[in-house]
């Protein structure tokens, strides 16, 4: 049975969850603890795979018991489950928190969001690993977006469309403004994924604080013998969100599945910065004798650079749309859904894209594209592709 450890300090909370969990008893092992010491004594005799915390409490607040328990427990997913929207308490949590639920809280996004958590043990199957980017809080974004993004927030008089551009093209900054506002980190809990709608929802005060008191973002220090680029990534990352923007605006979808397929194009392979961020050495030694394919990566580090990407933003709260896209944008035919959307737009993106800078063989998977009835938009696809590079290189 998976574990689940609850942590509140007015048992009526407590009562209430045991009432609503009931039907779930015998799928799930359920404990309850009135304190933060005595979860951490819990914790000492036995894993959890999730922990749900309440935030004020007298001992030890929900801060600091998340602190220990990502040091000593870094498997363990931690969710917060509170009433507080004390804006200190709030940075901090962003810092130590996988995701945020606010109190009260609805049965079915409770328990949606528990079954989603104890999902992510199929997802990533080598403990190892699993424990190495659960323990992720936050990925480093280039040198050159985390200037722009400084450089605005210490305006005298900060312009958050400005500060919006600069997330929207950075994979880390919005890998997380995306993970708050998907949580109820800052009251939204919603599906959004528009980078720069989610930065001005946060506003200039919490990008501020995420940014130079948490501080959540931060500048990647490339070590001098990477071969890894992160501008190289990120460039990619930039061509491969206009290619499937392009291809989901043909077809005519609407603003959720534009805005889901952009930000599926910029986190692609969020994957690959995450194992150039927590692998340095081996990754670099990795991208010297191999190609990145993901057999390659699944035989040096036991998963892909997709399904990394993907266990994180998962993890993180991510819509699924988002998610799935990222886990499957090199084998579509694995992902369950058969229908177009962000997945569909990323993979023909990617593989154009691919083909062009690495010279090798597209690796689209026409027969998946045939299930979903796009062959025939496939030239047209191309050729608009051909075209915008060829005016890029002419410009
Ligand atoms: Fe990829
Ligand atoms: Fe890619």
């Amino acid at each position: 049975m998976q574990r689940i450890l609850f942590v509140d300090d007015d048992s009526s909370v407590l009562d209430g969850l045991k009432r609503m969990l009931r039907p779930f008893r015998h799928q799930w092992d359920m404990v309850f603890a009135a304190s933060g010491p005595e979860a951490l004594e819990l914790l000492s005799r036995g894993g959890f795979d999730v922990m749900l915390t309440d935030m004020r409490m007298p001992d030890m607040n929900g801060a600091e018991l998340l602190t220990e328990v990502a040091r000593r427990y870094p498997q363990t997913v931690r969710i917060i489950l509170s009433g507080t929207w004390d804006q200190d308490l709030r940075m901090k949590a962003a810092v130590t928190a996988h995701q945020y639920l606010a109190k009260p809280c609805h049965g079915e996004r409770l328990r949606g969001t528990i079954q989603r958590a104890l999902a992510l043990r199929e997802k990533l199957a080598i403990p190892e690993l699993r424990e190495s980017i659960t323990r992720v809080v936050a990925l480093p974004s280039s040198p050159a977006a985390f200037e722009a993004l400084t450089g605005v927030l210490r305006s005298a008089a900060p312009s958050i469309q400005e500060a919006g551009a600069v997330v929207s093209r950075d994979m880390a900054m919005t890998a997380k403004v995306l993970q708050l506002a998907n949580s109820t980190f800052f009251g939204y809990g919603r599906h959004i994924t528009n980078p720069a709608e989610t930065t001005a929802y946060l506003g200039v005060e919490s990008m501020r604080a995420l940014t130079f008191t948490a501080p959540v973002f931060s500048a990647y220090a490339s070590p001098c013998y990477q071969r890894f680029s992160l501008d190289a990534l990120e460039r990619h990352a930039g061509a491969v969100t206009r290619a499937a923007v392009e291809i989901a605006k043909s077809r005519n979808c609407s603003k959720q599945m534009l805005d889901d397929t952009l930000v599926a194009g910029l986190l692609h392979d969020i994957g690959k910065l995450a194992l150039a961020s927590e692998f340095p050495r081996q990754y670099d030694e990795f991208l010297a004798d191999a190609p990145d394919f993901p057999d390659a990566e699944r035989a040096a580090f036991g998963a892909s650079h997709s399904e990394i990407g993907s266990y994180l933003l998962w993890l993180w709260g991510l819509p699924d749309e988002v998610v799935e896209a990222v886990a499957f944008h090199h084998e579509p035919a694995n992902c369950p859904r058969r229908e177009f959307g962000p997945l569909a737009a990323v993979h023909i993106a990617d593989a154009l894209e691919r083909h062009a800078s690495l010279a090798i063989d597209p690796e689209l998977d026409r027969n998946y594209l045939g299930e979903l009835g796009l062959t025939s938009q496939l030239p047209a696809w191309i050729e608009d592709w051909e075209r915008r590079r060829a005016e890029q290189g002419a410009s």
